[in-house]
């Protein structure tokens, strides 16, 4: 199948943060955005500001660690869109704390919404866009996924590096079918997670501890993530595109 004119992008954590630099920017790029997020009514005031009569922006409360509601999401965007052929995996939860302080609880939560979300997403919607013969799926990862992080907690690092693993299998698989899955793993962004998690009076210190003297550009992740999502990129597939400022050379 060749890549069709008008895309439909589905963004999860879509919301808030880099998900909504990546919304964007596929939204000023000419898809119908579906901002797929727990955050229900941030997701739906994004949509009303792109565009209020609902034709090309739709918000959907959605918890991706809970399977059912993923496939009520595929569902729904169908219904709405009438297809789909872009899929980023976006919405994670980061809590930071040191490893021996991690609960078997908040383990399952984390890795439910990171890793399992990320994984069930890619089943469910690769299976749909592998039927169609054509789609792109890109998966944020983190550098914490790549190098064990520093701050952001071994099961967040952990769910990241299983995300990165997950790509390729799923790369792999789905290649010869028109759909290209590929990862995109930042570095500390200039968001406000990371404002929040690090503190306003630590950022400074932070940027200079980069390489490159400065914290990433959400905007930019969404640049990355919007090649990489489309037609053009056919050939690229299970890769690993770094944003961290120089912090993680391979
Ligand atoms: N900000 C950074 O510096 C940075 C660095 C590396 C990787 N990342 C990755 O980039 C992505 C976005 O990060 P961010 O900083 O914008 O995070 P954020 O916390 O600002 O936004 C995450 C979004 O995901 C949503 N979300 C959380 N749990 C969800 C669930 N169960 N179901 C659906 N939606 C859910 C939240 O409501 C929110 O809108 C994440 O995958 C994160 O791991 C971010």
């Amino acid at each position: 199948m060749t890549a069709p004119a008008r895309q439909v992008a589905v963004v999860t954590g879509g919301a808030n943060g880099l998900g909504e630099a990546i919304v964007r920017r596929l939204h000023t790029g000419g898809c119908q955005v579906a901002i797929a997020d727990l955050d229900g009514s941030a997701a739906d005031s994004l949509a009303e500001e792109l565009d209020g009569s609902g034709a090309t922006a739709k918000g959907y409360p959605v918890d991706v660690s809970v399977p059912a509601e993923l496939a009520g999401l595929r569902t729904e965007v169908l219904d709405d869109f009438g297809e789909v052929h872009i899929l980023v995996n976006n919405a994670a939860l980061t809590r930071a704390r040191p490893l021996l302080e991690i609960t078997a609880e908040e383990l399952e939560t984390v890795m439910a919404v990171n890793f399992s979300g990320t994984f069930h997403a890619c089943q469910l919607f690769g299976s749909y866009l592998a039927e169609r013969g054509y789609g792109r799926i890109v998966n944020i990862a983190s550098l914490a996924g790549q190098n064990g992080g520093t701050t952001t907690g071994g099961h967040y690092a952990s769910s990241k590096g299983a995300i990165l693993t997950a790509t390729k299998v799923f790369a792999r698989e789905l290649a010869a079918r028109g759909v290209t899955v590929n990862a995109v793993s930042p570095g500390p962004q200039d968001s406000p997670a990371v404002h929040s998690i690090v503190g306003e009076d630590n950022l400074d210190a932070l940027a200079r501890n980069i390489p490159v003297g400065r914290l990433g550009d959400p905007a930019f992740i969404a640049e990355m993530v919007a090649l990489l999502a489309s037609p053009g990129a056919a050939s690229v597939t299970g890769a690993c595109w770094d944003a961290n400022g120089g912090l993680y050379l391979r």
